[in-house]
């Protein structure tokens, strides 16, 4: 209870709102914590010139802790958001339009995996001669990507985060 409450004894019926909603755009929701920073650089979302909110470690219905990102007059596409569920498998794209939620999806993991993460075997033509990684996903839970370079087989805890190449 607040001071005034206690003096009128009303209920404080404040509410807070941890990060503003947004007009028009993307709302990237239920990011893994660990994610959040690896989702900004993947999608280059630090490129944009337009409002960008990140936030990370807020209270969630779901998961515990969640990171969000919302983007001001930018619509990222599915295929966005599927590439960036190899980092974190929960998240929920919502797009904005005049205030409303107009579409929302879970991401899903796509079939191959192109550029967004290196392959862990140092001998892999990929970290010796810098070309773009391709994955294929052959399971989903517990995560296995196979690189079609070097075929070597890599789990979740293997991933690092590689600048997209275009
Ligand atoms: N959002 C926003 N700006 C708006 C509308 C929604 O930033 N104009 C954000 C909300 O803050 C929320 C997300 O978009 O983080 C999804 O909104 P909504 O579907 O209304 O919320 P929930 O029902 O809580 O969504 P979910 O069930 O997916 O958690
Ligand atoms: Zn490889």
């Amino acid at each position: 209870m607040t001071k005034n409450a206690k003096k009128t004894g009303k209920k404080n019926t404040v509410t807070k709102r941890t990060i503003e909603l947004i007009t028009n755009g993307t709302v990237i929701d239920h990011i893994d914590p660990d994610a959040v920073f690896k989702i900004v650089r993947i999608l280059r979302i630090d490129e944009c010139d337009d409002q960008v909110t990140v936030g990370n470690n807020l209270k969630s219905k779901y998961f515990g802790r969640k990171g969000i990102i919302k983007v001001e007059n930018v619509f990222l596409t599915e295929e966005d958001v599927n590439k960036v569920s190899v980092i974190s498998p929960h998240v929920t794209m919502n797009i904005i339009k005049d205030y409303e939620v107009v579409k929302k999806f879970k991401s899903k993991l796509p079939p191959t995996v192109e550029g967004i993460i290196a392959c862990n075997n140092p001998n892999c033509i990929t970290n010796i001669e810098g070309i773009r990684t391709r994955f294929k996903v052959k399971a989903d839970d517990p995560l296995a990507l196979f690189c079609t370079y070097c075929e070597r087989t890599m789990h979740r805890e293997d991933i690092e985060v590689r600048h997209i190449r275009r």
